[in-house]
């Protein structure tokens, strides 16, 4: 037994070695920080995998080294899976300060076989109530999917395996503050809130299921990195085509699909939670 473990963990490393002989792509090593967890959040294959776990005791973080100003910022992530009831997956760009901009994108767990929630909100100087809800339309813990968030002057679109789920566009022609001027970094974390998150909190984590864990590989930052002129951005920005993007008719079909079939929460829908009226960007149209 305890022979071929080593022998095991041999092969192991020797696989690592020769792999990383091979790699020479940025990696999560390079890329990204753990912030908390106490061990809970660990790089794996050699910098190609980062995992996130929570347990009764506590969940985990991470967050990228580079802080962004606009950007194209992809990642893959395979959700926790069975049940997942009580947990939150929380992927995110987020500035400093008390007036932050954050553009939200969280995973709300469910028993095995439910759907998750795809939650999410756009905060400008500290101000969200923006969410937007959707469910998926495959099942995000069977295996990775690429969950992106284009940041430019014009609009933030989020997208989930190419496809455009939501836009937020600039308004602040009519007075809505616009997120352009507060660098901001990926943040991810893992961590329990069974007091909301499945069925409005009816439905409790189930922790002789712990530890549970949610997987993220291939981050893919093509961004302008802060602080401006010094990196990739500075004089380059007009190459990059995510830097004016905006939805062509076949991608505003796309939009539409995802918003008629998967969207079960809007803000802008919702006029009983403004009585003084719906924010003033759902009333202006694009
Ligand atoms: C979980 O499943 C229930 C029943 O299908 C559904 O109402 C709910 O929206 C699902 N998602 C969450 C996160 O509660
Ligand atoms: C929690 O999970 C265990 C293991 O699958 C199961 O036996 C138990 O019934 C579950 N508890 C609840 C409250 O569903």
């Amino acid at each position: 037994m305890a022979s071929s473990t080593l022998l095991l963990s041999l092969l192991f490393a020797s696989l690592v070695i020769s792999s990383s002989a091979a790699a020479a792509a940025p990696n999560f090593f390079q890329t990204t920080d753990i912030t908390w967890g106490d061990g809970r959040a660990q790089v794996l294959d050699n910098g190609d995998l980062l995992t996130l776990s929570l347990d009764k005791a506590t969940g985990s973080g991470f967050q990228s080294i580079n802080e962004y100003l606009f950007g194209k910022i992809d990642m893959q992530i395979k959700l926790v899976s069975g049940n997942s009831a009580g947990t939150v997956t929380a992927y995110y760009l987020r500035s400093e300060g008390s007036a932050w901009d954050e553009i939200d994108f969280e995973f709300l767990g469910n028993l095995s076989g439910d759907p998750y929630i795809v939650h999410t909100n756009v905060f400008s100087q500290g101000k969200g109530n923006r969410e937007q809800q959707f469910y998926l339309w495959f099942d995000p813990t069977a295996d990775f999917h690429t969950y992106s968030i284009i940041w430019n002057p014009q609009r933030i679109i989020f997208y989930v395996d190419g496809m455009p789920i939501r836009v937020f566009e600039n308004k602040e022609s009519i007075g809505v503050p616009f997120l352009k001027n507060q660098p901001m970094r990926i943040q991810s974390s893992l961590w329990n809130a069974d007091n909301w998150a499945t069925r409005g909190g009816l439905v409790k984590t189930n922790w002789s299921l712990a530890p549970f864990t949610a997987s993220y590989r291939n981050f893919n930052e093509d961004a302008c990195i802060w602080p401006w002129g010094q990196a990739s951005c500075g004089s380059t920005v007009s190459d990059k085509s995510w830097y004016t993007q905006d939805l062509d008719f076949e991608n505003q079909g796309k939009l539409k699909w995802v918003q008629n079939n998967f969207m079960i929460y809007n803000y802008c829908n919702d006029a009983k939670r403004f009585p003084q009226g719906l924010p003033p960007e759902c009333n202006d149209a694009a």
